[in-house]
């Protein structure tokens, strides 16, 4: 007896799957698969496990401390995620943090107002924010040991001879989906980084970035759209 194809079999460039059709990608299938994956990848699975029951600590951790924390689901922590201040912080859903304890994740509020806002599936790795009023960070957003503030925190133009103790300029920072923020990359008060936009190791930006664009230097600039060929030189 000949078995008729499956989808899969039959699928042509002109007859492409739906998306019903399309299988699971390897390792993914469910629990079985999961299961699977870990017996072939046991290493994997004690750090998976490990980064989910800290994610749990953290959550348990703030919620105990009575902070205006809010954390969604699939939460996984490598590392020390340092949540400080009196205003809000919020992780949307399959966000993860990886770092160390030397270096620390620190989403620090300055202010019972300022709201940290994480959108679906971010990834922070030693990633430093202070706020003020607002930073939001969209989904699937990679921001690695980047530095964001929505403030100066002191005034650069006063004439007061205590300077620490003057006012900075606030304004809120955005930052789109899909976006990645390359290591050591500062990201100052008021830029907006639109969604698909990288921002090269070492940049400072101080103005907003379009969709779409690569930007390096000090201060940063566009150089190229990520949606075009890579230049030839
Ligand atoms: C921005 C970036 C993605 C560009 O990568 P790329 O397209 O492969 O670019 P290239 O490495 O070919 O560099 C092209 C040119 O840009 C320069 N350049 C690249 N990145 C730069 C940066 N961050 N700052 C200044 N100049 C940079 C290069 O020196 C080179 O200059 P040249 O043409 O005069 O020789 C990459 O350089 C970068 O900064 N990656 C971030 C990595 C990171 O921080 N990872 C963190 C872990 S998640």
């Amino acid at each position: 007896m000949t078995q008729s194809a499956t989808p899969l079999e039959n699928a042509t460039p002109e007859t492409p799957l739906t998306p019903a059709e399309i299988p699971p990608p390897p390792g993914r299938g469910g629990l079985v698969g999961k299961l699977g994956k870990a017996v072939r990848r046991p290493g994997h699975a004690v750090l998976v496990l490990s980064s989910m029951a800290r994610g749990q600590y953290y959550r348990l951790k703030y919620r105990l401390l009575r902070r205006k924390v809010i954390i969604g689901k699939n939460f996984k922590v490598i590392g020390k995620l340092d949540i400080r201040g009196p205003g809000t912080v919020i992780f949307g859903d399959d966000c993860f943090v990886i770092c160390t304890y030397i270096q620390p994740t620190t989403p620090w509020t300055h202010h019972p107002d300022a709201v940290i806002r994480f959108g679906n599936g971010v990834g922070l790795s030693g990633t430093r924010l202070g706020c003020r009023v607002s930073i939001t960070v969209g989904n699937n957003t990679g921001l690695s040991d980047a530095r964001i503030m929505d403030s100066d925190f002191h005034d650069a133009r006063s004439n007061s001879t205590d300077r620490q103790n003057t006012e900075g300029a606030n304004s809120p920072v955005v930052i789109g989906d899909n976006v990645w923020l390359g290591a050591g990359s500062m990201i100052l008060k008021g830029v907006h980084i639109g969604d698909n936009a990288v921002v090269g190791a070492g940049s400072v930006v101080a103005t907003n970035v379009p969709p779409n664009a690569i930007v390096f230097g000090n201060p940063a600039r566009v150089i190229w759209n990520n949606a075009a060929p890579k230049p030839t030189t």
